[in-house]
């Protein structure tokens, strides 16, 4: 296993469509496991491909409680198949997005269909902080960050910051 840099907006790969993986045979199995250690190196609770700068259509999330053991899962060609009419707002973060936090509006919960690392064909019911963090890690593969939910002027504020710190680390 190993891990992976992480692309930090405005990284424009970022910003691109990931493709689906035709199958979960051993390479994308090999390359979850990466994703996974990727995500634990740097305390996140999600990584999606492109965050690692792969255009496939990969997920990983582990929403596990601090006491609680590890509970990884390893989604590819995730779809939300179905999300609760019932919206909410969820504090959200983002490796790509490093140290900035803002409130997103979402459904409160989903259903979503995937393949597992052994290429089954799965469905998960998911609320609370894992139905958002699934919906933030499907985004990714659309192109899409949390920050753009936000107003202009908000998003416009997070880049700005996340640039400077970049500048001043670099
Ligand atoms: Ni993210």
């Amino acid at each position: 296993m190993a891990v992976l840099p992480i692309l930090v907006a405005p990284h424009p790969v970022l910003k691109q469509k990931a493709k689906p993986v035709a199958a979960v045979d051993a390479r994308v199995a090999a390359f979850m496991n990466d994703m996974v250690e990727t995500m634990y190196a740097a305390n996140g609770i999600g990584l999606a491909a492109p965050q690692v700068g792969v255009l496939e259509r990969i997920i990983v999330v582990d929403v596990h409680e601090k006491d609680q053991p590890r509970n990884p899962i390893r989604l590819a060609n995730p779809e939300i198949i179905w999300s609760s009419e019932d919206k909410g707002p969820c504090e959200e973060g983002c490796l790509s997005v490093p140290e900035q936090y803002a409130d997103v509006i979402r459904p409160v919960a989903v259903r979503v269909r995937y393949l597992d690392e052994t290429n089954t064909r799965r469905e998960l019911d998911a609320d609370g902080m894992l139905a958002t963090c699934l919906q933030h890690e499907i985004d990714h593969l659309n192109g899409v960050l949390f920050v753009d939910h936000l107003s202009l002027l908000k998003r416009n504020m997070i880049l700005r910051k996340v640039q400077k710190q970049q500048k001043a680390s670099a």
